[in-house]
């Protein structure tokens, strides 16, 4: 579902910008990059480290100037190269929540979230006016219990939340986060996850979200953009993301590690073959994954597959049929991933975990093959098990 008809919070365009080294070389940290964050919409950066998430974070905030592009919120221009306008952090009103410095510690839960209010010009002179609006932001966060608290006493997902009334407080509909996750431990990571989009939702305010964590972005994000070396390689849903990776970086990137190299002929029967290193392939349908380079016959095109897509037995089965040697075994609670090995190259793939497979096995692999190319959709489905 594409929130395709809501209003645009932010928007940046042709937003570059370059770090030169005490040794004169520069790096291209953000390199002329376009996106739309509509109202209400959880929105990812995902990438590697050292790809410019940061950096396109803090230019959007307004702690580092930009060389070139242009930064609007809500219609408004806040940054333009062109026009020389560059207004400062406190003036855009948006929130961050940076975990290594959300919060003073030194100030009690109730001064870190009304910082905002004591520092405007004039100053708020109705201290009621000022407690009741605090009070309303730390119980939306559910945090007014602890507004006596020094800051320093909270935990990692009490800190966030508090960051989080700090935006409120500050007017913000637009709210940074730069990996705030990260110092959590897994569980608490996923509690957070759920408990930020359930904030997001309640206060209804936009979330621009950097994390390099592929599960995080695929189960928080409306849309995710994948970033590398300062470029965007693909925005969409996380579902358009996760079976419908426009290039390899980004298939790479979100864990399909099958990469197929293959030719392909058409038997004289009309029967399409695909000649790989392990072996030919009979097909009937397309692969569930991507198909790269499908240009004209007796050209290479690489396929990748996820490991769940392809299946393993010991008897003689479905296409291809490739045979392959198990390498190892992972137990995966309900499932178990599976090393293959052939003279072909490594496949990984996937099989309920009451089926015993043991080392050295002599194994038939299974490719899932959607039926339907036609259909735009079909790749989007679940994968089949
Ligand atoms: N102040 C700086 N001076 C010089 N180079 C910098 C500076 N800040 C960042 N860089 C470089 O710019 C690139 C992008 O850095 P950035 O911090 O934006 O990456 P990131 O995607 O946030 O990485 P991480 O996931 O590790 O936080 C990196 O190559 C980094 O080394
Ligand atoms: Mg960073």
């Amino acid at each position: 579902m594409e929130p395709i008809d809501k209003p645009t919070v932010l928007n940046v365009s042709g937003l570059t910008k370059h770090f030169t080294l005490p040794s004169g070389d520069k790096v291209a940290a953000v390199c002329d990059i376009d996106i739309d964050i509509l109202h209400s919409e959880i929105f990812t950066i995902l990438g590697p480290s050292g790809c410019g998430k940061s950096t396109l974070l803090r230019c959007i905030a307004g702690l580092e100037t930009p060389d070139k592009g242009d930064i609007s919120m809500r219609g408004k221009p806040v940054f333009s190269s062109r026009r020389g306008l560059d207004t400062p952090p406190q003036k855009r009103q948006i929130g961050m929540v940076f975990q290594s410095y959300a919060i003073w510690p030194h100030m009690s839960v109730f001064e870190n979230a009304a910082f905002p209010l004591r520092c405007l010009k004039p100053r708020m002179s109705d201290e009621t006016e000022l407690t009741n609006k605090v009070m309303l932001a730390l119980s939306k966060v559910e945090m007014d219990g602890l507004a006596d608290r020094q800051a320093n006493k909270l935990s990692g997902g009490q800190q966030q939340r508090l960051a989080l009334a700090r935006a409120i407080v500050a007017g913000a509909s637009l709210v940074l986060l730069d990996e705030p996750l990260s110092n959590l431990d897994a569980r608490l990571r996923r509690q957070m996850r759920l408990e930020l989009k359930r904030l997001q939702q309640d206060l209804d305010i936009s979330i621009l979200f950097v994390t390099h964590d592929q599960e995080e972005a695929l189960s928080l994000s409306d849309r995710i953009a994948v970033m590398d070396q300062g470029a965007i390689r693909q925005i969409g849903t996380p579902r358009e993301i996760y079976y419908r990776p426009e290039n390899r970086f980004v298939a790479e990137f979100i864990g399909i590690t099958n990469r197929i190299e293959a030719e392909q002929q058409v038997e004289a029967s009309g029967q399409l073959v695909l000649q790989t290193a392990f072996g030919p392939w009979k097909l009937d349908g397309v692969p569930k994954g991507l198909m790269l380079v499908n240009s004209s016959m007796g050209e290479k095109i690489e396929i990748f597959v996820r490991p769940e897509n392809i299946t393993v037995s010991k008897t003689p089965s479905a296409a291809p049929g490739w045979i392959c040697k198990v390498g190892a075994i992972e137990f995966m609670g309900f499932r178990q991933q599976i090393m293959l090995l052939s003279d072909g190259g490594v496949l990984t793939a996937q099989a309920d975990a009451n089926e015993r497979f043991s080392t050295g096995d002599r194994v038939y692999v299974d490719i899932a093959v959607s039926n339907h190319p036609e259909k735009s959709t079909d790749n989007l489905e679940e994968p089949v098990s």
